[in-house]
């Protein structure tokens, strides 16, 4: 299966989320916004209020870099899906039950320190786990390679869990992450700091899938 590159948007008005957006209709099934609190990660970004009445025609995934994220999810009705850090959980069936009762699907983001162990109670309940590629706060890091190793645990771990690396992702990371296992890659700066978004997501798609296709030796797997 093809890696599904995924715009990830990480702003403060959302005037600019709607703008974000709209770059890259038509060439995009799945959208990913960052949304933090200045609490659990020191920046803030849009949040809830914002996200009524989204533009149809997108899949809409929440990244929760956001202390109790069950009073975040509660405000944002929908079949979205809500992906909370573990690092933030103090109450897993809390956050399970804000989800359900909003009617939106569950993933689970690990940073880039945590031991992979603290996903093992959660990992029934998540259809994504989103391994993060940087230190979650900021667009435009660099890539920590050590992660992929984590990647790949993850997914000899749950086979049947989607795989989203987030952070650090552009062409010239995309094939490793993915030949670690990645399913989806998700990018900001690497897509909208370009002049053509589409063409943006083209390139990482195909940088992904040309790795795979000729795998580094010297690459550990
Ligand atoms: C980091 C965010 C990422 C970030 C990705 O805290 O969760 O989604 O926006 O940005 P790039 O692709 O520029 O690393
Ligand atoms: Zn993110």
């Amino acid at each position: 299966m093809e890696p599904e590159v995924i715009p990830a948007i990480l702003v403060k008005r959302k005037e600019d989320l709607l703008e974000r957006i709209e770059r890259v209709r038509g060439k995009a099934r799945s959208i990913h916004i960052d949304v933090m609190d200045n609490e659990f990660v020191p920046n803030k970004t849009v949040g809830p209020d914002d996200f009524a009445g989204l533009p149809s025609g997108f899949d809409y995934e929440f990244h929760w870099m956001v202390k109790n994220p069950e009073q975040w999810i509660a405000k944002v009705n929908g079949n979205h899906l809500h992906v909370v850090h573990i690092e933030a959980v103090t109450d897993w069936e809390a956050v399970k039950r804000a989800c359900k009762k909003v009617g939106g699907r569950l993933g689970i983001a690990i940073s880039p320190h945590t031991p992979v162990d603290r996903l093992e109670p959660v990992a029934g309940d998540v259809q994504m786990i989103i391994v993060m590629g940087v230190v979650p706060g900021f667009s435009g890091q660099k890539y920590i390679p050590q992660v992929e190793g984590r990647i790949s645990e993850l997914k000899r771990r749950y086979p049947k869990i989607a795989i989203e690396v987030d952070g650090g992702i552009e062409p010239s990371t995309a094939g490793r992450a993915r030949a670690a296992g990645a399913d989806r890659l998700a990018a900001a700066s690497a897509i909208y700091a370009q002049p053509d978004a589409g063409k943006a997501i083209e390139d990482i798609r195909n940088a992904a899938k040309k790795k795979l296709n000729a795998p580094d030796p010297h690459d550990k797997k």
